[in-house]
């Protein structure tokens, strides 16, 4: 066995979590990642396969008990396993409320458990800004909570459970609100969702850019490299019970995008519930963790322009699949349908 310290990466086979597995294996540490593959690859570890000190253990983060050998020897925690996009929480409420709430809690009690019931050193908590609602921008850590649909309040809750674990168990957590992440490696398959996957799959297939409004609508985007070296400060501060919000401080608008991607355009109505602006207020990361933005919005693109071919696989969306797979976002969201 070798002396590296350890880390544990959940959802260390999706998007952010295998850029945190490359961080840390850059940093020294051997990495142990639970994924249960349900939207990660194995593909994403492939540079680590023959690293001994990395290894993929595939299961649910809900089959896992406290005591499991996995969590022995173990310095930080990254909890990143989860299931993401609004349009399926809407539609199943109950599997998002039992992955993201239960799952975290399964991995916070056998966090707890580890090194002999002394627990981990850090466990870092992947929130999501979507908690805010439709937020008074630039958004600060104490706005208002008002999750707008099932995924954002079971991102949420989980975030609370972690904060309770600390407040009772004095397990030491800090959770980073994540605004919008986008690299290599950002999810390919499953439902419609995030703009870059479903842009970059229309790139390649030569369709139009199906742009929501009239793109002037702007995202607070960083890229994922920058977030791992967030999340590793957020384990290596002295610092517990903290939440920092993290995206660049910099809204891009969607038409920028289309601009630096470069293609034709159709456009689609605009949806309810989705905010116009997200724009993180970093200050608080900014001063507390000495984190900056490394990678400028223009030069993530071209990065991401320099692997288009990993989109290939991705479903082709158009404006009528996607009018149809947003037909109960439209429902739900409905003047008739809220109180
Ligand atoms: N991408 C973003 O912009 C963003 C924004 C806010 C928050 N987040 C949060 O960051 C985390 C990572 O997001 P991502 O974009 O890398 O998503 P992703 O889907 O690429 O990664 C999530 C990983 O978790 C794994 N997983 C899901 N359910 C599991 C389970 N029950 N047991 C074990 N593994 C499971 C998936 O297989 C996948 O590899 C998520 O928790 C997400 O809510 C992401």
């Amino acid at each position: 066995m070798s002396d590296k310290p350890i880390a544990i990466v959940t959802g260390g086979a999706g998007f952010i979590g295998s850029h945190m597995v490359d961080l840390l294996v850059e940093r020294g540490f051997a990495v142990r990642v639970i994924d249960s593959l349900i939207g990660g690859r194995e593909a994403n570890l492939v540079r680590h396969a023959n690293n001994a000190d990395v290894s993929l253990r595939k299961a649910d983060i809900r089959e896992f008990q406290p005591g499991d050998r996995l969590f022995e020897g173990v310095r930080y925690v990254f909890h990143f396993a989860g299931i993401g996009d609004i349009v399926p929480s809407i539609e199943r409420p109950l599997e998002y409320m039992s992955i993201n709430v239960q799952g975290t809690v399964h991995m916070l009690e056998c966090s707890r458990a580890a090194n002999g019931g002394r627990g981990v050193t850090k466990f870092v908590y992947a929130a999501s800004s979507s908690c805010y609602g439709l937020a008074r921008t630039p958004t600060r850590e104490d706005h208002p909570i008002e999750p707008q649909y099932p995924y954002a309040l079971s991102k949420y809750q989980g975030e609370q459970a972690a904060f309770h674990w600390y407040q009772v168990y004095r397990l030491p957590v800090n959770s980073i609100r994540i605004f919008n992440a986008y690299g290599t490696r950002s999810r390919t398959s499953g439902a419609y969702g995030a703009v870059f996957g479903v842009f970059l799959k229309q790139k390649l297939a030569g369709k139009p850019f199906t742009v929501v409004g009239d793109g002037t609508q702007t995202r607070d985007f960083l890229y994922v490299t920058d977030i791992a070296r967030a999340f590793l400060l957020a384990a290596e501060t002295e610092m517990s019970g903290e939440v920092w919000n993290l995206g660049a401080g910099n809204p891009q608008p969607v038409n920028l995008l289309v601009e630096l991607l470069g293609g034709p355009v159709v456009h689609i109505p605009k949806r309810p519930g989705e905010p116009d602006c997200t724009f993180a207020d970093i200050g608080k990361i900014e001063r507390e963790l000495r984190w900056a933005q490394q990678v400028r919005f223009e030069d993530g693109v071209g990065k991401i322009l320099d692997n288009i071919d990993y989109w290939r696989d991705a479903p082709l969306w158009d404006p009528d699949s996607i009018a149809k797979a947003t037909s109960g976002w439209f429902r739900a969201f409905s003047a008739e349908n809220r109180p």
